[in-house]
C-alpha cells in the first residue's frame, strides 16, 4: 500500500493516455477527466471508505473514488446518509488518501456542512482538503448550491455536483427516479448547466431517465457521471459494497453485481469456526516453539 497524498510525481507530459488501462503513475487531475470528455473516452468511478479497499481499487487502475457519504449506510451503519458529520468524513477519506497514489480522491461534504451558506460550505471543503487530503469535494444541488459551487471552485478546490436523486433530501424526495415529465426534465437540465457554469468540473446523475441523462451529457462539456442514468454518461459510479455483494438485501436495478463478497467472508469465516471449534486450527506450522 502507498501512502502518498502527493500530487504529480512526474510531470505532466508523462500523464498516461487513458484514465484506465494507462499507465502514468502520477495522480490523476481534474484536468485528465475534461481531457477525457474531449477524447470520448468514457471511465470508471467506484465508492471507497477505507485505505485498504482503496489500495485494491486503486491497484485495479480505477482512476476516480468518491468517498461518499453512503458511507453512512454502507459502512457505519446508519440507515441513511443524513447523519454523517464532517469528522467522519475527515477520517475515512484520509484513510483512502493514504491507501493510493494514482486516483484522484473526491470527497463528498456531508448533509447540513455545506447547506448553510457559500462560506460554511468553503469552510467544510478546506478542512476536506487540508487534513484529509482530497483531490475534489462533491455536494448536493445544482441551482440551490450555485453560491457554494462557485466559492469552493473560486478558491481553488474542485467541485463534483451532483443531481437527480440526492440522498440528503431523502426526508423531503424519498427514493425514486428524478426528472420524469418536461418540466422536472427541464430543471434538471438548467441545474446541470448551472453546476457547469459556476465551475463544476463533473456532475453525478443519479436515478434520471436515460434519454435524459444522454441530453444533459449532450450538452455539457464537463463529464457526467451516472449511477441509474443508463449507458450514455461519460464515466459510470457504484457504491463499491453494492456491486461487490457486500451489502446485505435487496438491489436497486442499477446495480450490476460483480462479485459475492458477503458469501465469501461468510464461508471463511464459519470455516474458521468450525476449525476452532473442531481442534483442526491452529495446526504445527501455525504454532511457536
Ligand atoms: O455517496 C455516494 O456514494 C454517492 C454516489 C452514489 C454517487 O453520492
Amino acid at each position: 500500500m502507498t501512502h502518498a497524498v502527493s500530487p504529480a510525481r512526474e510531470p505532466a507530459s508523462a500523464a498516461s493516455p487513458t484514465l484506465y488501462g494507462g499507465t502514468g503513475t502520477r495522480r490523476i487531475t481534474v484536468r485528465d477527466l475534461t481531457l477525457a470528455k474531449e477524447r470520448g473516452e468514457k471511465w470508471p468511478m467506484l465508492t471507497a471508505y477505507d485505505a485498504m479497499t482503496a489500495s485494491v481499487f486503486d491497484d485495479a487502475g480505477i482512476p476516480v473514488m468518491l468517498v461518499g457519504d453512503s458511507m453512512g449506510n454502507c459502512h457505519l451503519g446508519y440507515e441513511t446518509t443524513v447523519p454523517v458529520t464532517m469528522d467522519e468524513m475527515t477520517l475515512l477519506s484520509a484513510a483512502v488518501v493514504r491507501g493510493t497514489s494514482r486516483a484522484l480522491i473526491v470527497g463528498d461534504l456531508p448533509f447540513g456542512s455545506y447547506q448553510e451558506g457559500a462560506v460554511q460550505a468553503l469552510r467544510s471543503a478546506t478542512r476536506l482538503v487540508k487534513e484529509a487530503g482530497v483531490g475534489a469535494v462533491k455536494l448536493e444541488g445544482g441551482q440551490r448550491s450555485l453560491a457554494q459551487t462557485e466559492l469552493i471552485v473560486q478558491s481553488g478546490i474542485p467541485v463534483m455536483s451532483h443531481l437527480g436523486l440526492t440522498p440528503q433530501s431523502v426526508n423531503a424526495m424519498g427514493y425514486r427516479v428524478q426528472g420524469r415529465g418536461d418540466e422536472a426534465a427541464h430543471q434538471l437540465l438548467r441545474d446541470a448547466k448551472a453546476a457547469q457554469d459556476a465551475g463544476a468540473f463533473a456532475v453525478v446523475l443519479e436515478l434520471v431517465p436515460a434519454e435524459l441523462a444522454a441530453e444533459v451529457t449532450r450538452s455539457l462539456h464537463i463529464p457526467t457521471v451516472g449511477i441509474g442514468a443508463g449507458s450514455e454518461c461519460d464515466a459510470q459510479v457504484l457504491v463499491w459494497t453494492d456491486m461487490m455483494g457486500l451489502t446485505g438485501g435487496k438491489m436497486p436495478k442499477f446495480v450490476k453485481q460483480y462479485a459475492n463478497i458477503r458469501k465469501t467472508m461468510g464461508d471463511a469465516a464459519k470455516a474458521f469456526a468450525e476449525d476452532v471449534v473442531g481442534g483442526t486450527f491452529p495446526q504445527a506450522e501455525h504454532a511457536f516453539h
